[in-house]
């Protein structure tokens, strides 16, 4: 059986605590489950706990985190390790959004590590590459996508829990998204290189950037591109509501 369509929503640094009870509230009065199809809310670290415990009830509905260090525990002032947020209530983690590459200098070698700790620590690890504009400008995007692709997969095994978001930087939050035609490109250099290293064709592969619920349908319709990760488009429940309701052509 193929594996569920993902709906994955970064909250980013919105949505605290008190905020995330109401907008679940919201969500979960609007949302009606469906087979195929599951949700995952990656809420700031502060709102994790509250979030996870809200949609403990609901198989399809899950919490995950938005970044981990990669040690278990240590003197990392500011950091949380993935012992901390399973302890938290997450069931994943984003590794290598490219907020973190780009504006915090996360390195290939840094994401490495952290997809690694994420998989022994039993969590989900959703692994996000993508190409700046200059890149994409200068037809670099395919050997971009897959140098991240490569330093981060030496080493999992064809088993382990992970999805892959093709998050193209330029898209990001900037209303700008990449034709459903270009991300299904992306997408399908992103399937040779899970293939040499024996990942199954069954992983998925999200695509994100300024999606939202005019452009949605247009990019699930396209063969190759199992799930959305949203950041803007997910912080009002009923519009959030309205695009986990999109269903897969
Ligand atoms: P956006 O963010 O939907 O606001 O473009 C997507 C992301 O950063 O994951």
């Amino acid at each position: 059986m193929s594996q569920p369509v993902l709906f994955a929503a970064n909250w980013k640094m919105h949505v605290a605590p008190g905020e995330a009870r109401s907008y679940l509230d919201r969500f979960l009065a609007l949302d009606a489950p469906r087979v195929g199809r599951s949700v995952a809310f990656f809420p700031p670290a502060v709102s994790l706990e509250t979030v996870a415990s809200r949609l403990h009830d609901h198989d399809h509905l899950s919490a995950g985190a938005q970044d981990v260090h990669w040690e278990a525990k240590g003197a990392f002032t500011g950091a949380l390790s993935v012992p901390l947020v399973r302890e938290s209530g997450a069931a994943a983690a984003l590794i290598g959004h490219s907020e973190r590459r780009h504006v915090f200098g996360e390195t290939d070698a840094e994401t490495a590590l952290k997809v690694a700790a994420v998989l022994a620590g039993g969590l989900q690890a959703i692994l996000c590459v993508g190409e700046t504009l200059t890149q994409r400008e200068g037809g670099e995007t395919d050997a971009v996508v897959a140098r991240q692709l490569r330093a981060a997969l030496a080493g999992v095994a064809p088993d382990a829990d992970l999805v892959i978001a093709y998050e193209p930087v330029w898209a990001i939050g900037t209303g700008k998204n990449a034709t459903p035609e270009d991300a299904a490109a992306a997408h399908a250099g992103i399937r040779v290189v899970l293939g040499e290293f024996g990942l199954p064709t069954s992983t998925r592969v999200l695509y994100g950037g300024s999606v939202n619920q005019g452009n949605v349908a247009a990019l699930l319709a396209q063969p190759g591109i199992d799930g959305v990760l949203v950041g803007g488009a997910s912080l009002d429940p009923d519009g959030w509501a309205a695009i986990c309701a999109t269903i897969r052509p």
